[in-house]
């Protein structure tokens, strides 16, 4: 299975100009937060992150930090920061021991000035900072104080001789503005504006006359600064008001996190912690699905740290992606304080990061995180928790919906939902289809019973006597025991009842697998490492965990789109989902654990070579798994990666396919791609056969379909077949499936058959028997 994956962009070079573009009209935005950005020709973003140290991670078209960082790396030896607030080709901080200013350049051998601050204000105590285009500005006081307020000082960061220094200001020297009590400041393109104690925005510096900030008596909650706007969310009105050449944004949603670039602003919604942008850009870009804790916005680049798993997550203004990934250490969701959390707010509880030896995010343990709470979900999710003193509302998607509780907020958006089966309210989904599966069952189980009894008689095998049907109602709490042999045909109908998985905790899986060690690894895919567990309940299973490629390039949405797609897939020959685990930064799913290994070992490798019966059975079971998911879920899966070591065996040596991709009907050449499935199980067949590898240059030709098919098709077969293992008396069976494969993989994709018939003509092939 592969989870969806975004291509890196290829705007790389487009946007690279744009910037170089627009260097020359300077911009630089400082807002200070747990994130922020360096603007201009140095695009860098840096966050606070979540090591409970405060240390600096810094990221950008050219560097990722930390590892691994180039040596020439300007991005090390950045002390432990309370706050971050970038300018342009430099950022500013307040650190963590001291309340100090420290500034830095956004690339190496440009500071002439290890600290950017000029030396009279080097060991004066900051609360607020704010770096704009070529100055800084900070409000006195120290960092950790309560709802402290000051005076403000200002310096100019300018480059002589090609590097940066800091100079006393005197362009931002206004008595009447300097002299004033602040709580805090923004700076922009020329211009500071602070909120005065008392109530009011006032601006000041040479562009401040731009934005026509006069006589404004409120107080603003939260506060940004564009290029050539400021943005704040009145603490009277709830409003979000804009000056300078930005109009304000028509929405009435109230804000509770705001970020300027060059032409436009982002904010994070109260009620769902959902990204509103407005300005210049292109709004389908904007990440929909997930909640924000903290963004910062550059000119046209903004990132922001995930409420779910504390990741970074970027989106361009109007490009698909930018050409650079964040680094996956996890940020921090907010700024340490010392104050405690008010009455909408929650303290952030270090122990959900499940990090045994964090105590706290904070570099001093009376200091805390305080975050506003969210109070509703975004669409397709339901909120399964309030908020509480200590942590935010919990949403929950809409797929994972299982009482009357959330089913009139998970209907009334099911309209534009993403699966086809939302429009139907999940409840009368599950009961209709329990019903109907009872009966089913009850209808089915009868003539299987008749059926079983007569194939007994003919085997005398007990093993074959097991079906699908059986086994899903045995499925949950019987895992990997039962036997899917699936001889009866699988009612598509037993597909569709709804497999609700199991939550797991991220702390029950650490244990299952002693910490993810690697002993416990059964292997690994393009989506991670798997690893065998062995659940507190005593059950085995195998756990997917996402590497970081997958998890950095998969949002939250894809991945809970991934999960109901598989829900709903279960069929006793497939390696079924049990359920999965979404804490932290992680992404891990939880699967049957197959006992037997893979085809490919056994055929190919070290296990037990697999007699003929058993290799047509398997033969049979797979191409069921296929056909299942071709023909009867809706929209159909294709497979996209068959291959013998995605056959699994079970400890009943069933046959299980695995690893399938999640293709919907959307993709344009749906029936192309189930042509290619069939082609690769073709190839699978060939190998069950012979026993060869799909290429093996110990062969001539090294192609296995090269080397058999002209063999099958001028009447040798029997070259063909495998001599490792005793040949049955009558090799009839053998002969059809090796023409069933040479069908498999003809060259003319419509030449293929469907699984459904190759699925029939397996079981026929099985049905009669072999005589050993
Ligand atoms: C980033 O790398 C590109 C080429 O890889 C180079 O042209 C550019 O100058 C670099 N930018 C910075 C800020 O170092
Ligand atoms: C504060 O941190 C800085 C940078 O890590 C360090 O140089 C300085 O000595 C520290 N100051 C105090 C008082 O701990
Ligand atoms: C300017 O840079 C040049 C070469 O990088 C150096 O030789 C010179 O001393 C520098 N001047 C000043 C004033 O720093
Ligand atoms: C004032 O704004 C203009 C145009 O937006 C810009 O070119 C100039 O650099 C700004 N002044 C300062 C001091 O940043
Ligand atoms: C400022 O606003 C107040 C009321 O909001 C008004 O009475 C006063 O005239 C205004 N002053 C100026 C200079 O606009
Ligand atoms: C708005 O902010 C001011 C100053 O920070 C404060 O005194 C006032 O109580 C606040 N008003 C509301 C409604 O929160
Ligand atoms: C916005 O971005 C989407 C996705 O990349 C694209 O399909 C659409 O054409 C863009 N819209 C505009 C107006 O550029
Ligand atoms: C992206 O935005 C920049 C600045 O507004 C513009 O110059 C550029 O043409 C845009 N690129 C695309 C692909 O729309
Ligand atoms: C944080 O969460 C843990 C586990 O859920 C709980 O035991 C602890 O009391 C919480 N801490 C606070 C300060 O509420
Ligand atoms: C929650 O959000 C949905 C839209 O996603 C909206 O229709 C609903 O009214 C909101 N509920 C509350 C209580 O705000
Ligand atoms: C409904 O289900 C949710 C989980 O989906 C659970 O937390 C809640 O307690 C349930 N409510 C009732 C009334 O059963």
């Amino acid at each position: 299975m592969q989870i969806p994956f975004y291509k890196p962009s290829q705007l790389s070079s487009l946007i690279l100009f744009i910037l170089f573009f627009f260097s020359h009209r300077a911009n630089a935005f400082g807002t200070m937060g747990p994130i922020s950005a360096s603007f201009g020709e140095y695009e860098l973003f840096c966050s606070i992150d979540a090591s409970g140290k405060q240390d600096v991670i810094c990221w950008g078209k050219n560097i990722t930090s930390p590892p691994p960082l180039p040596s020439s790396s300007y991005v090390t030896n950045i002390p432990a920061m309370a706050a971050l607030s970038g300018g342009e080709g430099f950022l500013c901080g307040i650190l963590a021991n001291t309340s100090q200013a420290f500034c830095w350049a956004a690339t190496s051998k440009q500071n002439a000035d290890p600290v950017l601050v000029p030396s009279v204000y080097r060991s004066t105590a900051y609360s607020h900072i704010a770096a704009g285009k070529n100055h800084v500005c900070a409000v006195r006081g120290s960092y950790y104080a309560d709802r402290d307020s000051g005076t403000v000082d200002c310096w100019q960061i300018t480059k002589k001789n090609g590097t940066l220094m800091a100079v006393l200001s005197e362009s931002f020297e206004d008595q009447s503005v300097t002299n004033l009590e602040m709580n805090r400041v923004v700076s922009g393109e020329g211009f500071t504006c602070g909120g005065v104690r008392d109530g009011g925005l006032v601006c000041w510096g040479p562009n401040s006359t731009n934005l026509k900030v006069s006589n404004v008596s409120d107080s603003f909650a939260v506060l940004a600064a564009g290029r050539t706007a400021v943005c704040g969310v009145s603490n009277i009105s709830g409003d979000v008001r804009c000056w300078g050449d930005i109009e304000s944004p028509s929405t009435e949603i109230r804000l509770v996190s705001l970020s300027g670039g060059a032409r436009h602003f982002c904010g994070v919604r109260e009620d769902n912690h959902v990204i509103e942008c407005w300005g210049n850009l292109n709004s389908s870009l904007v990440p929909k699905g997930n909640g924000f804790m903290a963004i910062a916005s550059s000119d046209y680049t903004t990132c922001g740290i995930r409420e779910v798993d504390l990741l970074l997550d970027c989106w361009l203004v109007n490009a698909s992606k930018p050409d650079f990934d964040p680094p996956l250490e996890l940020s921090s969701p907010g700024l340490c304080r010392s104050s405690s959390c008010e009455v909408n707010e929650f303290d952030f509880n270090v122990s959900v990061l499940n990090e045994p030896d964090l105590t706290s995010l904070c570099v001093r343990q009376d200091l805390r995180i305080c975050s506003p709470c969210g109070y509703n979900c975004s669409q397709g999710f339901f909120l399964s928790s309030p908020c509480t003193q200590n942590s935010d509302r919990v949403c929950t998607a809409c797929s994972l919906c299982q009482n009357s509780s959330c089913v009139s907020v998970c209907r009334l958006h099911s309209s534009t939902g993403f699966l086809h089966w939302h429009h139907i309210p999940r409840w009368v989904f599950i009961i209709g289809s329990s019903v109907f599966c009872f009966l089913l069952i009850l209808i089915c189980g009868c003539i299987f019973r008749c059926l079983v009894s007569t194939r007994g008689q003919q085997h005398g095998t007990k093993k074959q006597s097991k079906s699908c049907i059986g086994k899903m109602e045995q499925e949950d709490d019987d895992v990997g025991v039962v036997n899917g042999n699936g001889l009866l045909h699988t009612s598509p109908s037993v597909a569709s009842c709804p497999g609700l998985p199991q939550v797991f905790r991220l702390s029950e899986l650490k244990d299952a697998t002693n910490g993810f060690k690697e002993f416990n690894e059964l292997g690994r895919g393009s989506y991670g490492f798997v690893y065998k567990a062995a659940l507190a309940d005593g059950r085995v299973v195998a756990v997917k965990r996402a590497n970081a490629a997958t998890i950095i390039h998969t949002n939250n949405r894809d991945f809970e789109m991934e999960l109901e797609v598989l829900c709903k897939i279960r069929h006793c020959n497939i390696v079924n989902l049990l359920g999965y685990c979404a804490e932290m930064g992680e992404r891990l799913l939880v699967y049957e654990y197959m006992s037997h290994g893979t085809l490919y070992d056994h055929i190919h490798g070290g296990l037990s070579p697999l007699n003929w019966s058993l290799r047509l059975k398997i033969a049979m079971q797979s191409a069921k798994g296929l056909e299942y998911l071709h023909k009867e879920l809706l929209p159909p899966i294709v497979h996209k990666d068959l291959k013998s070591s995605n056959i699994l065996l079970d400890s009943e040596w069933g046959a299980r396919v695995s690893d399938f991709g999640l293709l919907t009907s959307s993709d344009k050449d749906l029936n192309g791609d189930l042509e290619s499935d069939v082609y690769s199980f073709g190839i699978v067949l060939l190998e069950i056969l012979s026993g060869r590898k799909a290429y093996d240059r110990d062969f001539d030709p090294p192609n296995i379909v090269e080397w058999a098919v002209p063999l099958i098709k001028q009447g040798k077969a029997a070259a063909v077949i495998d001599r490792n293992v005793a040949l049955p008396r009558n090799v009839e069976p053998l002969l059809k499936l090796g023409d069933i494969a040479e069908l498999a993989v003809r060259e003319k994709p419509s030449e293929r058959p469907p699984m459904s018939d190759i699925a029939s003509w397996l079981e026929q092939i099985v049905k009669d028997g072999l005589i050993l």
